[in-house]
């Protein structure tokens, strides 16, 4: 008995875990459901949200471009912290998460060190964690330094989805080319600059032609590539983007194999174009005819999780124990697992349903006590899921009129034939339901309500001294991808 409890708690654990992976995905040649989070640190500032969506729609249209019509951003959501003022504009997060976001505008480390960069520890042509900005960088104040925002965009969101890197190199700045010449580490060599010493000290600043290292027979640290203001050469975003004639990411044509640039060192001398476009974004894609439609934002602020318990005390849940066990998840939930701050109600239902106890703030262990004393201790009747479930809707409304984006957790052993009555209303609302099944009939039940509801996660618990973890079987939402 147990191992049956520590298993139940496990699954509620495991359902009320917010995904940490990225919820992009491309649908007709748009990628949608992109998430960009704002940090809980930085300081709240209206023109931050404004400056990202510009980036953004800037960045579609050069990104539809680069990528011969093919790709472009369709709809994506931003993520504003809790101590951010509300606003009627603003709904609640679903699936969105700081955890999750593929962008991250934050702080920089260190004080002035606005560098925009891509977390990326992977091999090539594999996606990388998340982008990070920092405030500064996203008001504009850095455009001297790092130039268009949308354009830098892409070079990150190229690092991020499709895993190409850098066409230069901070620690190989200089080779030695096949013609015996010394030359930058770019792409391609189209683009025309010259190499200097750049000195500033004291107000005034000096320019000087590089020396040559006597060990290591090329130019010395302090040397630089600056490249000429007016270039005809489109390539490459990888190595340039804000040079205004870039456009393209390198190619076949345009390659250059010799530099030791960490592209060429990462992916085996492979251009970026040959990565990105054997990439399966570009396998599920062909080019557009129309030019694309701009992106759509939505705005999400991070509130408070508001939940509502749903438990069944169905007179087939008294058979093995269920009730009992079904207890225990749910303590194991107050007690464990929800968060301070979190505003938790408790719904019972048979034929029927009953509201056990309104939303209550958890601020101590007093309101979970409360809760903990309001589960149900006989099992009697019928089962009426959709009683369950329309009733906590009604808990829920009393607190966000729109249901969206607030969970609900139903445990119930699924002998309940009519479930497909509420399916509907469930999609609608926008609402998360974490529903754990127990007892034989537990697969059709989630399979029953996960069949045709996007945003419920479903989770089935077999009766049965002989089954293991690994003999549950797990459906899951498409948003999820648990194993
Ligand atoms: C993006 O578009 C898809 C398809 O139209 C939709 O299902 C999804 O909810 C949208 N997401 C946002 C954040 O607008
Ligand atoms: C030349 O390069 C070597 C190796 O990088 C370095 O140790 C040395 O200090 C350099 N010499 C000069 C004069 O910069
Ligand atoms: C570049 O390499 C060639 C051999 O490939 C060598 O002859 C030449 O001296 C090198 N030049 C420099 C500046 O190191
Ligand atoms: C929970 O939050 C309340 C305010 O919402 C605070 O007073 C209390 O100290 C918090 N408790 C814990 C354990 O963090």
């Amino acid at each position: 008995m147990g191992l049956f409890r520590g298993l139940v708690s496990l699954l509620v654990l495991f359902l009320l875990q917010r995904s940490n992976t990225s919820l992009v995905r491309l649908n007709d040649n748009g990628y949608e459901d992109l998430v960009i989070a704002i940090d809980p640190g930085v300081p709240e500032d209206g023109k931050l949200i404004e400056q990202l969506k510009d980036m953004v729609t800037t960045a579609s249209t050069y990104l539809f471009e680069a990528t011969q019509k093919r790709l472009f951003f369709k709809n994506v959501s931003i993520l504003i912290p809790k101590n951010w003022e509300g606003s009627p504009e603003y709904k609640r997060p679903k699936h969105e998460s700081y955890e999750q976001a593929d962008v991250r505008v934050a702080a920089p480390a260190l004080p002035g060190r606005d560098e925009p960069y891509t977390r990326q520890f992977t091999e090539c042509g594999e996606k990388a964690e998340y982008i990070h900005f920092t405030p500064d960088f996203v008001l504009g104040k850095k455009q001297n330094e790092y130039g268009p925002s949308g354009r830098l965009f892409v070079h990150e969101w190229a690092h991020l989805r499709w895993g190409v890197f850098d066409e230069y190199n901070e620690e190989k700045p200089f080779y030695n080319s096949t013609s015996k010449k010394i030359e930058a580490t770019r792409c391609s060599t189209g683009i025309t600059g010259k190499n200097r010493v750049y000195k500033c000290q004291g107000g005034s600043c000096t320019e000087n032609l590089c020396k040559i290292n006597s060990t290591t027979k090329l130019y010395g640290k302090d040397c630089q590539f600056f490249p000429n203001k007016v270039q005809t050469e489109k390539a490459s975003i990888m190595f340039m983007q804000s040079i205004d004639s870039v456009l393209e990411f390198c190619n076949a044509e345009n390659h250059n194999q010799e530099a030791p640039s960490l592209q060429n060192i990462k992916c085996n001398f492979r251009s970026t174009w040959e990565v990105i476009s054997n990439s399966e974004d570009f396998k599920n894609t062909t080019p557009m005819a129309a030019p694309p439609p701009p992106p759509v934002f939505s705005l999400l602020r991070i509130s408070e999780r508001i939940l509502c318990l749903v438990l069944d005390k169905s007179g087939s849940m008294s058979s093995s124990t269920r009730l009992d066990r079904m207890n225990q998840a749910a303590k194991y939930f107050l007690l464990q697992t929800v968060e301070n701050g979190s505003w938790v109600g408790m719904v019972h239902f048979d034929s029927a349903a009953s509201v056990k106890s309104e939303l209550i703030q958890i601020k101590s262990d007093s309101e979970k006590n409360k809760l903990l004393g309001s589960l149900p201790t006989v099992a009697l009747g019928g089962t009426s899921i959709c009683s369950g479930i329309t009733t906590a809707f009604q808990v829920i409304k009393k607190l966000n009129p729109q249901i969206d984006g607030s969970e609900i957790v139903l445990l119930t052993d699924g002998e309940d034939s009519t479930t497909g009555r509420c399916t509907d209303a469930v999609k609608q609302s926008g609402a998360i339901i974490h529903l754990i099944a127990l007892g034989p009939d537990a697969e059709k039940a989630v399979i029953q309500m996960n069949s045709q509801v996007d945003g419920i996660r479903g989770l089935c618990y077999h009766e049965c001294s002989k089954c293991f973890y690994s003999h549950c079987k797990i459906y899951s939402s498409s948003k999820y991808s648990i194993q």
